[in-house]
């Protein structure tokens, strides 16, 4: 399928996000605050090579900034030409954003959204960090990297807070010191933007208010496309949403497009190579979570989409090689499958209520519906399908995931096999988008029985956790330990939900499931954490030992700061903070990579 056709995908979406004895951290040094919204992040000024168009895939490289092609066309248009054009198209927009937008939603009206540590942030260069308190675990060494939405420019009509251009904020961890930077994925989108120092792609959410507007803005950037403004070939993504590290790469994913291929350069500075096809065997978007087994190393994806086969099942294997899609048409309706699961035996898919299908523009005057009528399913494949003809769907009743914690094989008294799966179930799943602020998240236990068809379930905590994760080796197992953000609980109206602290769940215990937790105290807010575990590959270790990382940040300061906590300790004790050189926004999903393999990863490089 050529790549142009994922412009079809501008009807798809994209999804989201979202107490215990309190423990601080040690005390916030008091920093002026940075940013304010209007504040816009911008790159150094680029130069525009002259190089064939139809090349479209060949990026220059300038120390982490790369450079791509405005499609030929455009290049053939005068320079006057251009500027006129783009001030046709400017006031275009101005003018859709005028005459045809509704009055602009909270969740879309980015004065309102992205204010505080929600505004973006510029670009850093690496920039050496100051250990505050304690001292960093030698087993630390390598990166940490987070993904997040960080508009590129100030937005001039409505946006919603997950449209942003995805930035990556890495910490570089050596011999007890630490190297922190502020890098945006160059996509496609981010150059062409950043070439013409304005909006050009519609954003995928906030720009779909209803369908004159959603036509309006379609048909402005039909426009820019066939004036060589644009170049489509390559996507429209913002890689925003996560990192993932497989078959030798680094990916900043967002379920909207192919994945962005980064590196992680000595210096600690993140450089993106580019879009990656898998030598041409992913021509469209993936899901932002692939699982990783981490026995056989293979990664198991998927992709949704608007139209049928609404979901393709695929895995990659140890060395990056995707393998044939598997299409699921037993997926009936469109639905918004932001994760999935995997056991050793099979591949778990959640079919929910929400989903993104381009007749709720003209029915609903927004893109994405929840149909409360519909039973939720869990289908179960078997990881290694050829087809979906051995998949088994279950129904579970208002269980609605995003994100899937983990899931293991058991079997019962016969034999048969039980599959068992935790994740948090978003109850209200239709506020998702406009009303976050009252989504709440129940962490379950679902146990499917696939002799007796039963499926039971657990609740584990009400504590509106989310964001969940686990020790990666235990991914595909059976594990104990589950660890994740506790949302705050008065959230702003229509604003992403912030983090106030971390708690650590054992999941096997039959009540009070929380066996440890961290408030990061007040003022102080966070975001998803990650298990860093001491030795990953030496089997005496308990499951949870090792240190969890995570940006936090001091909204009364302005102070963000890098936290190592023992996941083993009750308290979750603090064990190292390192004061940042700049603010960082809250964001989404980040990944640790050690030592070991951020050098095998240096000798590999990802060709895009
Ligand atoms: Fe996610």
């Amino acid at each position: 399928m050529p790549r142009s056709f994922r412009l079809t995908f501008f009807f798809s979406s994209h999804r989201s996000v979202r107490h215990t004895r309190m423990h601080t951290i040690p005390g916030p040094l008091h920093i002026p605050s940075s940013h304010s919204y209007a504040t816009t992040s911008h790159s150094p000024t680029k130069t525009l090579k002259s190089q064939p168009a139809f090349i479209a895939s060949v990026f220059g490289i300038n120390e982490g900034v790369r450079l791509t092609e405005i499609s030929r066309k455009s290049q053939e248009i005068p320079t006057i030409t251009k500027s006129l054009l783009d001030r046709v198209f400017n006031a275009l927009d101005g003018a859709i954003i005028k005459f045809l937008d509704p009055p602009l939603h909270l969740s879309v009206d980015p004065c309102y959204t992205l204010t505080d540590n929600f505004s973006p942030v510029d670009e850093l260069s690496p920039t050496e960090c100051e250990v505050v308190f304690g001292t960093i675990p030698p087993c630390l060494d390598g990166v940490y990297l987070r993904n997040g939405p960080n508009p590129q420019f100030t937005p001039s009509g409505p946006q919603h807070y997950l449209d942003g251009d995805g930035m990556v904020h890495s910490i570089r961890i050596y011999r007890g010191g630490a190297t922190f930077c502020s890098r945006y994925i160059k996509t496609n989108k981010y150059l062409f933007e950043n070439q013409v120092r304005s909006f050009i792609v519609p954003n995928v959410i906030g720009g779909m208010q209803g369908l004159g507007p959603f036509v309006a803005r379609a048909a402005l950037f039909c426009a820019r496309i066939v004036l060589g403004q644009y170049d489509i070939g390559k996507g429209i993504g913002v890689a925003n949403t996560n990192l993932a590290f497989f078959g030798g790469g680094l990916y900043a994913l967002c379920e909207s497009d192919l994945p962005y291929a980064i590196k992680v350069k000595e210096n600690g500075d993140v450089i993106t190579l580019g879009p990656h096809d898998f030598k041409g065997k992913l021509s469209m978007n993936m899901t932002a979570h692939p699982k990783i087994d981490p026995e056989t190393k293979e990664a198991f994806a998927f992709r949704y989409w608007a139209t049928c086969p609404y979901l393709t099942y695929f895995r990659f294997d140890a060395d990056g090689n995707k393998q044939t899609d598997v299409p699921i048409f037993s997926m009936k309706e469109p639905s918004l499958t932001h994760d999935l699961a995997i056991t050793q035996k099979y591949a778990i898919i959640c079919d929910i209520q929400l989903g993104a299908h381009p007749m709720n523009l003209i029915h609903r005057g927004s893109l994405v519906s929840v149909d409360k009528t519909k039973v939720p399913r869990i289908g179960v494949l078997p990881r290694y399908a050829k087809d979906e003809s051995d998949i088994k769907w279950f129904e579970v009743p208002g269980f609605n995931v995003f994100h899937a914690v983990n899931a293991w094989d058991e079997s019962d008294e016969y034999g048969r096999d039980v599959v068992v799966l935790v994740a948090p179930n978003i109850l209200s799943v239709e506020h998702f988008f406009d009303r976050v602020d009252l989504i709440r998240a129940s962490m379950e236990k679902v146990v499917i029985n696939f002799r007796t068809g039963v499926v039971s379930r657990q609740t584990l905590s009400t504590d509106n956790l989310e964001f969940p994760v686990i020790n990666p080796a235990y991914i595909a197992k059976k594990n104990k330990y589950v660890y994740a953000s506790i949302s705050e609980k008065t959230p702003i109206k229509s604003r992403m939900m912030r983090t106030i602290g971390v708690a650590k769940l054992d999941i096997a215990a039959s009540e009070d499931n929380t066996v440890a937790s961290r408030i990061y105290g007040d003022n102080w807010f966070g975001g998803e954490p990650f298990f860093v575990a001491k030795e990953p590959e030496d089997s005496n270790l308990e499951e949870d030992d090792g240190y969890l990382v995570s940006y936090v940040h001091d909204e009364s300061s302005g102070e963000s700061r890098f936290l190592v906590m023992d996941a083993r300790t009750p308290n979750l004790d603090v064990v190292a903070a390192l004061k940042l050189p700049q603010r960082v926004p809250y964001g989404l999903h980040g990944v640790f990579i050690k030592e070991k393999h951020l050098n095998a990863m240096s000798q590999s490089d990802i060709v895009c």
